[in-house]
């Protein structure tokens, strides 16, 4: 090989090694042509290629935020289950890594959660070196093709280099299946009761949600059960998340987020969500009703990150952008699926009863590269990624985002429903419940302002910061470049955003 191809090669091998890396927000990705197909997100997390869904194993641990994800790496459709990664310094910029746990002859690797077990009580690290823990759902796949029920376990993996290696737990499964075909995702919290620490394990079982406790992570102990009649049972349970939240009034509360396939109130996949108190063994709540995280139909799945730390105090939150219901047929053909947006999930009363806001996370601020004031009915938008802050006392109103080939997604409030119709929003016919005009119920909800989020093929309304969300999926030809207005306030910012690839 002569001297200028060497040089070639080189210089393309770092331009690829590059174009992914994370930065603190002060340096940007070299541009690639990668991460730059039609619809593909240009400022949310997806996969460099392939098929993703469910956000796994969140994790903050030594600066680094960790998202690990049910992966593919073969295909653009669902299949046997590995576990993504890629880690980010602010939640917003993102750095592929390879795969981190696969299969093996226990299963598919699906769902769960990472803990950071500083005093080692596992004993997998050294107390100098504490682990990373993994804690999944094996899949045998042998097993539920012969018909059996215990084909999910759960098991254990483990990393001593800040979750780039991983090493599978010897003995496992640590959690051996009853008979219950439905018996996974388990999502491990440490709390501290009667002076002692101990790991609660959550875990979806078919209709209701299993308390596991340990004091080693390895030896699991059933505490309790928890299904109120009134819960929604339209589907399965799966992806459950325990964590405390302090009101904004100082009084400490536990929530249960369930996520719910199908039965959403958009059909298909949601997340309801439960507050009330864990006392160490049982979850209860005085709630009667049933609440969802998100009135989308594009935010499954969802659950919290780990270890953050006391001094940053947020409870933050990813779901994985989409639908059971049409996920696999999605029309992108690279990869398939992106996150939503990084979210802090927050407690507000209403009538002495609480309820779970998600606001966007502040570092997403980062992202702003123009921002102006707009005003009137019509408003040209010259660049594809926005975000929009909008003001309303108007009774009713009506916002629509359109392309010159007459693609549109409109929302409005009319009394007391807020809607989102997506029919007529682009490519909607691959799946006949994708074009479908979607709607939530506002009760005594004012809505005072939105803040929304476009990237090219998703849609993201936070009202009154994140009392009532809607994500959705749209996948327009071209790039909705008008915008219109009715019922607003006369200031309202607009900003265009960066993309992090
Ligand atoms: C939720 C889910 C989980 C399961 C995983 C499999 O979307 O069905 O219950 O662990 O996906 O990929």
């Amino acid at each position: 090989m002569n001297k200028s191809i060497i040089w070639g090669l080189l210089i393309a091998t770092v331009l690829l090694s590059c174009h992914s890396k994370v930065t603190d927000g002060s340096e940007k990705a070299p541009a690639s042509k990668n991460y730059n197909e039609a619809h593909r997100p240009q400022f949310h997390f997806s996969p460099q290629a392939n098929w993703m869904n469910d956000p796994n194993g969140m994790v903050y641990h030594d600066g680094e935020y960790h998202l690990f994800y049910q992966y593919y790496p073969d295909s653009n459709v669902w299949g046997p289950m590995h576990w993504g990664h890629a880690v980010s310094k602010d939640m917003v910029y993102w750095e592929h890594l390879p795969v981190a746990i696969e299969p093996d002859s226990l299963g598919w690797i699906f769902s769960g959660s990472a803990v950071f077990d500083a005093a080692n009580s596992s004993g997998l690290g050294t107390p100098e070196n504490p682990p990373l823990l993994a804690i999944y759902t094996y899949h045998d796949p042998e097993g539920a093709d012969a018909g059996r029920n215990d084909f999910q376990t759960q098991g254990i993996a483990y990393s001593l280099d800040k979750g780039r290696t991983w090493e599978k737990y010897p003995n496992n499964p640590v959690l051996d299946n009853p008979g219950i075909r439905d018996f996974r995702d388990p999502k491990v919290t440490q709390i501290t009761s009667s002076g002692e620490d101990k790991w609660i394990m959550s875990l979806a079982v078919k209709d209701k949600i299993s308390f596991y406790s340990s004091d080693n992570l390895l030896d699991w102990k059933h505490e309790s059960d928890f299904n109120p009649d009134w819960a929604a049972y339209g589907g399965v349970w799966e992806c459950p998340d325990l964590f405390p939240l302090t009101s904004p009034e100082g009084e400490q509360k536990w929530v249960l987020l369930v996520s719910i396939n199908p039965g959403g109130p958009n059909r298909g996949s949601a997340t309801q969500y439960f507050v009330g108190d864990f006392d160490g063994e049982r979850f209860t709540t005085d709630q009667a009703s049933v609440k969802w995280l998100d009135y989308g139909a594009d935010n499954y799945a969802g659950v919290t990150w780990s270890n953050i730390p006391d001094s940053d105090g947020r409870r933050l939150f990813i779901g994985w952008m989409s639908n059971w219901m049409y996920a696999n047929v999605v029309p992108t053909q690279v990869w398939r699926s992106a996150n939503t947006l990084p979210r802090s999930l927050e407690l507000y009363s209403v009538d002495q009863e609480y309820h779970l806001a998600s606001r966007p996370v502040k570092e997403l601020e980062m992202l702003r590269v123009e921002s102006q004031e707009i005003s009137g009915q019509t408003i040209a938008l010259e660049q594809e990624l926005v975000e929009l802050q909008l003001r309303t006392n108007a009774a009713d109103f009506m916002l629509e985002f359109s392309n010159p080939a007459g693609e549109r997604v409109s929302l409005e409030k009319k009394r007391k429903t807020f809607f989102l119709d997506r029919t007529q929003s682009g490519l909607v016919d691959f799946n006949k419940e994708f074009p479908a005009k979607h709607s939530a119920p506002l009760g005594d909800l004012e809505i005072e302002d939105l803040q929304i989020f476009l990237d090219r093929s998703s849609i993201e309304i936070f009202i009154n910061q994140g009392e009532l969300v809607m994500t959705e999926l749209v996948f327009p030809r071209e790039s909705y470049s008008q915008l219109q207005l009715q019922g607003f306030e006369n200031k309202n910012q607009l900003h265009y955003l960066n993309s992090i690839w």
